[in-house]
């Protein structure tokens, strides 16, 4: 049975939160640890379910992991690594895509990986062929099965040259993950250079690794033999705290995200100030509100880093709905992004979507059938409505939307949100939000 949230919108969200590890690095340094031969400690480490989900896979491979989010550190010992039962990687892969990525380092302590069916939001079709064809450049061989995929390495991995057709986050960890324990170089082109991939490539460096990377998006990786535990504490999360701003904005709020970091923000923050955003950098973290000058609206185009996240676009998009004009957004990163918009038309939004590029360059999707550009017209009133979360992102902005909204909505699924934003109905209730579970 889904968790049912009754919202009553109208009210702007005045407050702080805090925002602790970002969940695409906590999850990726917890993964990094079976490579030590020692213990590590993780820091900052959020409330979020995919915490769970990548705990209980690593102690089903004789990983010990105690500490948790209470005080926000995790200590992983890796000392007695092992197989894990087909049935019970299944059982615990929950809907993440992280077990992808236990590929490297299991091939390494154990000469094999077995990979679930992988679950993720649901945002396109999200292949892994990019994961496959890496590992077998190392020298891995993969074995389709009925219940998964069965990857194995009949020697130790070898360093290689890989270029990625698309610079993606998951295969450019990926690679890091594979290449820091095998034998000689490997170089990567094309590589993603994501704030949490840099994080990853820190906490590898801590454990022993030679990584170097380029401003041409080039990665080189010096295989090393052994590795240790690693001492950190991860970047904090960029996504999560967009999120909080936009809505600061949508709902015409103010709302201090303690522990937002400008440098990892840049291009959101321009955005954000263009829309008729505001907000004041300190310390401790940012401030959001919005500004009382004409809202203005903008031409958008999501990208991989140092472009605009296509995480940052859905919550982005209903504060959109609040800006006077006519916005562009185009969706180059996931070709099913912006399907949640039809909930919105039905709030009282005017998102139109097409399946041209409405962008400055033509992407991936442009002749392919994909409604991966919206135009959304503002500002426009919305009103409550019954809704379904349809991914993790898209939930939390149909939860922003639901509190702009003049009137009650009903907001079905909402435990897909605790995915990524942990202890979001206690941060709602510290922003003065109205609402009632049931
Ligand atoms: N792609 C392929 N083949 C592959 C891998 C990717 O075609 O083998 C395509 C994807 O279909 C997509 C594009 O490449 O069109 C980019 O995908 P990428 O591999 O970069 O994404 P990911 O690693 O699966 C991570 C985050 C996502 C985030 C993207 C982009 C994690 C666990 N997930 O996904 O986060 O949107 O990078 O930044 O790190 C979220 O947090 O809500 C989320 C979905």
């Amino acid at each position: 049975m889904s968790d049912v949230l009754t919202v009553h919108g109208g009210t702007p969200l005045r407050g702080e939160v805090q925002v602790r590890g970002a969940k695409n690095l906590v999850s990726k340094a917890m993964v990094a640890s079976l490579l030590g031969e020692s213990v590590s400690r993780l820091r900052g480490v959020p409330e979020i379910a995919d915490v769970r989900i990548v705990s209980g896979l690593l102690e089903l491979h004789g990983v010990d992991v105690s500490g948790g989010p209470d005080d926000g550190e995790l200590v992983l010992d890796p000392t007695n690594v092992e197989r894990a039962h087909v049935a019970d990687i299944d059982a615990h892969a929950g809907s993440s895509r992280i077990p992808i990525l236990f590929c490297g380092p299991l091939l390494h302590r154990l000469g094999e990986a077995f990979i679930p069916d992988l679950g993720g939001c649901r945002i396109g079709e999200r292949p892994i062929n990019y994961h496959m064809d890496v590992l077998r450049q190392f020298g891995a061989e993969v074995e389709k099965r009925p219940e998964g995929l069965r990857i194995h390495a009949p020697k130790r991995l070898q360093g290689t040259k890989i270029a990625l057709p698309f610079p993606s986050v998951g295969a450019t960890e990926q690679v890091l993950l594979t290449a820091v324990r095998a034998e000689g170089l490997t170089e990567l082109r094309n590589a993603a250079t994501e704030p949490e991939i840099l994080d990853l490539i820190a906490v590898l460096q801590k454990m022993g690794a030679i990584i170097s990377v380029d401003i041409d998006r080039v990665v080189r990786i010096e295989g090393v033999d052994r590795l240790e535990g690693f001492n950190h504490r991860a970047i904090p999360d960029r996504i999560e705290a967009a999120s909080w701003a936009s809505a600061a904005f949508a709902t015409r709020g103010e709302i201090f995200v303690e522990g937002a970091s400008q440098p990892d923000m840049m291009t959101f923050l321009n955005v954000f100030r263009k829309i008729g955003g505001a907000f004041e950098v300190d310390d401790r973290g940012i401030r959001f509100w919005r500004d009382a000058d004409p809202k203005r609206a903008v031409v958008l185009e999501t990208d991989v880093h140092p472009g605009f996240m296509t995480d940052w676009q859905q919550p982005l998009v209903v504060a959109l709905t609040q800006t006077s004009g006519l916005s562009i957004v185009h969706e180059t990163v996931y070709e099913n992004r912006l399907g949640f918009t039809r909930a919105l038309n039905d709030m009282g939004a005017t998102i139109q979507l097409y399946r041209e590029c409405l962008g400055g360059l033509p992407c991936r999707f442009g002749q392919r059938n994909f409604l991966h550009s919206a135009v959304v017209s503002g500002p426009t009133k919305l009103h409550g409505a019954e809704i379904e979360v349809p991914d993790l992102r898209g939930g939390f902005s149909y939860l922003i939307a639901a509190l702009a909204a003049e009137g009650d909505s009903r907001v079905h699924g909402i435990e897909l949100i605790y995915r990524g934003y942990e202890r979001f109905l206690d941060k709602l209730d510290a922003v003065g939000a109205n609402y009632e579970r049931g």
